[in-house]
């Protein structure tokens, strides 16, 4: 018997046509779904204290603001080149000779909506199926998202806590294939907070240089955030002999405050550079114009705010990283750089909280904080580490010392 045409009708108002399959290898990041559920907490009426975003507290720069307030005035509101303004990709230039001696032409730069783009931009312009990319764990998990909707495979090296969480040399040598596409090397590294220092990175640049089929992604994005020590190394400067195959990312939004603005830089040898612009162009007509007036401003501008806003960082960091290490259960390192800390909740699986939820996972440890903490913080395993969780310390120090002492008494509580 046929369906009646009025059924046919309205089945045809509901049927969805199909999705790509890709969908099924991008995932929804775990900090994303972390913050949404403290947002519906928050939003039932509770004191809900975020530490999930890796977000600075801080103000964009005025003098940034102003200058993509002047360039609008001015009649910058046009499709900028799709690679970036000359005049960013100037001040861009002039960073990275000033603080890496690095010395870049302008084809050899381009500026992406932020230095996520700028990452996904090189993936697309040269891994695939058949290709690995290999991610220090633990990492940024968008690296490993990339990876799979370009169709790549990610490959993880473990970099324990008892190595400081840095990559070693033997580690990398015996993860090299002949598929290895990438090595990504983020360094102060999201989210442990650890940073490779200039002879970490000769020791892996001696590695790589016996590989000369893989590509290098060095993720710069907290470079100017590293409390002892430093200055911040990265492996085109200290491996020249590599940098033509060194793909070197930054941006302003950790830097200057300005996640919203979203601007993000990477430099490298012309012919990737040309390769991504040519990815980036199939997304998107360019990067916006004010932003871009707004990011060379911060850049080329007075660097003062940069240096009083590591010290606040260094601060919260050592308030943090003492609180939580005197807590029986908990196990805090001290880390070099970025606005995270990533103390192991080893100490307190097995256990259940006083609200009755069992503890035997690091994100039972996050689920049950935000819960009946009110404290929301992200599990480890999103990042390729168990069982840790990574805390952000990017907010004010009285939210700190409030979350600090409710994880304090959650612990506590476990029996
Ligand atoms: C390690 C790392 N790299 C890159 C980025 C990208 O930053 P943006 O796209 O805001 O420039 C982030 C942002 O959280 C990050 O943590």
């Amino acid at each position: 018997m046929q369906p009646h045409p009025g059924v046919l009708r309205q089945l045809a108002l509901t049927v969805v046509p199909p999705f790509a399959s890709r969908l099924g290898r991008a995932q929804v990041a775990a900090t994303v779904a972390q913050t949404i559920r403290a947002r519906a907490l928050r939003e039932a009426g509770h004191d809900v204290l975020f530490l999930t975003i890796g977000e600075p507290d801080f103000a964009t720069p005025a003098h940034a603001i102003e200058a993509a307030h002047g360039a609008a005035l001015r009649g910058d509101t046009k499709y900028p080149p799709q690679d970036g303004t000359r005049a960013l990709k100037d001040a861009v230039a002039r960073m990275f000779a000033r603080e890496q001696g690095l010395s870049f032409a302008p084809e050899q730069i381009i500026v992406g909506n932020g230095g996520k783009q700028v990452i996904f931009d090189a993936l697309l312009a040269t891994a695939e199926q058949g290709c690995e990319v290999l991610i220090p764990a633990p990492y940024w998990s968008a690296y490993a998202g990339m990876a799979q909707v370009c169709g790549a495979t990610p490959v993880f090296i473990s970099c324990p806590q008892n190595n400081g969480f840095r990559l070693r040399p033997e580690d990398l040598e015996a993860a090299i294939t002949p598929a290895t596409r990438w090595l990504v090397v983020n360094t102060p590294n999201n989210p442990t907070g650890a940073a490779l220092s200039r002879d970490d990175l000769t020791a892996l640049g001696a590695v790589l240089l016996r590989h000369p089929h893989v590509w290098i992604m060095a993720d710069d994005m907290y470079a100017r955030l590293l409390y002892d020590g430093g200055p911040h190394a990265t492996l085109a400067a200290v491996a020249p002999a590599l940098a033509h195959r060194a793909l070197t990312v930054s941006g302003v939004s950790k830097t200057y405050a300005m996640t919203g603005w979203r601007i993000g830089f990477g430099a490298g040898p012309a012919a990737l550079i040309r390769a991504m612009a040519n990815m980036q162009g199939q997304a998107t007509a360019g990067v916006s114009t004010v932003g871009q007036a707004a990011a060379a401003a911060a850049l080329d501008g007075p660097q003062e705010g940069v240096a009083a806003q590591a010290a606040s960082y260094r601060r919260r960091r050592d308030l943090v990283a003492d609180a939580l290490d005197a807590v029986p259960g908990l196990a805090c390192h001290r880390p070099d750089g970025a606005f995270y800390v990533f103390p192991s909740v080893a100490g307190c699986l097995g256990h259940t909280s006083a609200g009755g939820r069992q503890i035997d996972t690091d994100e039972d440890f996050a689920c049950a904080l935000l819960e009946e903490a009110h404290v929301a913080v992200v599990q480890g395993a999103s990042f390729g580490m168990r069982p840790y969780v990574r805390i952000s310390y990017a907010t004010d120090e009285a939210t700190l010392i409030r979350a600090c002492t409710r994880i304090a008494e959650f612990v506590s509580r476990l029996r």
